[in-house]
């Protein structure tokens, strides 16, 4: 069985502080959140000190784990405003989110940069998360599996299945995001199981479904024996609303 993982992505929000308390409030509720499931925050790069403290610093570290929402390529060097793997290991962070769509929209992060990244994070033993997902455009033309399952091969070039096995992949249909339309699970699921047959190696990696993912809405996605968790973003800046999701998303996956 693929264990499952329900990360939570807090893109341009929480100061310092904001984070902090948080992180603390989900402390406060990680002992009813069933052990079956993986817990991963992605706060922005100012805050992940402040974060890795407080999970990781005291005498009974938290399970819930810390990630970084990019990174840069390469190791070192002229690269301005960028964050590389090495400086993310040492701050505890274990998974990192690569190919956000609001990362290939807003910064150009193309196919090939994708593929470099997920190198650069598995040589420095970080968790890859590559998102993929279709615009509206491409899902009304019914286009939506020729476009994730070749973003997916993109991702993965020249990889080995062993490789590739160490990776996330989370399916996030772009006009799904932040907009209140989730996909329908049903659907979600069948291009879910699309993505794992479209490269060797995936076969029993954790393949997360993002878009909308809320209290009522996440035990429908679990259900489904192809969707392995979820990549949370809006409901994740609440610990109350992050919480109920973490707690419902045991139901399906115990039951299968
Ligand atoms: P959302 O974002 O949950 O706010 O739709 C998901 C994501 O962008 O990862």
């Amino acid at each position: 069985m693929i264990r499952p993982l329900i990360a939570g992505n807090w893109k341009m929000h929480k100061t310092i502080a904001e984070a902090t308390a948080l992180v603390e409030q989900l402390c406060v509720e990680e002992p009813a959140f069933p052990a079956s499931v993986d817990i991963m925050v992605a706060p922005p790069f100012t805050a992940i000190a402040a974060i890795s403290d407080v999970l990781l610093g005291g005498n009974h570290p938290s399970r819930i784990m810390l990630g970084a929402q990019t990174m840069h390529d390469e190791t070192h060097g002229a690269f301005t405003g960028e964050i590389s793997a090495a400086m993310l290991r040492e701050l505890g962070v274990r998974y990192v989110i690569i190919g956000h769509s609001e990362r290939r929209m807003y910064a150009n992060e193309t196919d090939a940069a994708v593929a470099r990244k997920v190198r650069a994070a598995l040589g420095n033993e970080l968790t890859p998360i590559v998102c993929v997902g279709e615009t509206l455009a491409e899902h009304e033309a019914g286009k939506t599996i020729e476009r994730v399952t070749a973003q997916t091969q993109m991702a993965f070039e020249d990889l080995s299945p062993e490789a590739v096995a160490r990776c996330v992949v989370a399916y996030e249909p772009i006009w799904a995001i932040g907009t209140g339309r989730s996909d329908d699970p049903a659907n979600a699921s069948a291009v879910m199981r699309a993505i794992r047959g479209a490269v060797d190696g995936l076969a029993a990696s954790p393949i997360l479904y993002g878009g909308s993912v809320k209290p009522d809405n996440i035990s429908a996605f679990m259900e489904k024996s192809d969707i392995n968790g979820a990549l949370v973003g809006g409901a994740s800046l609440s610990a109350t609303t992050f919480a109920e999701i973490i707690r419902r998303s045991n139901c399906a996956s115990a039951a299968r």
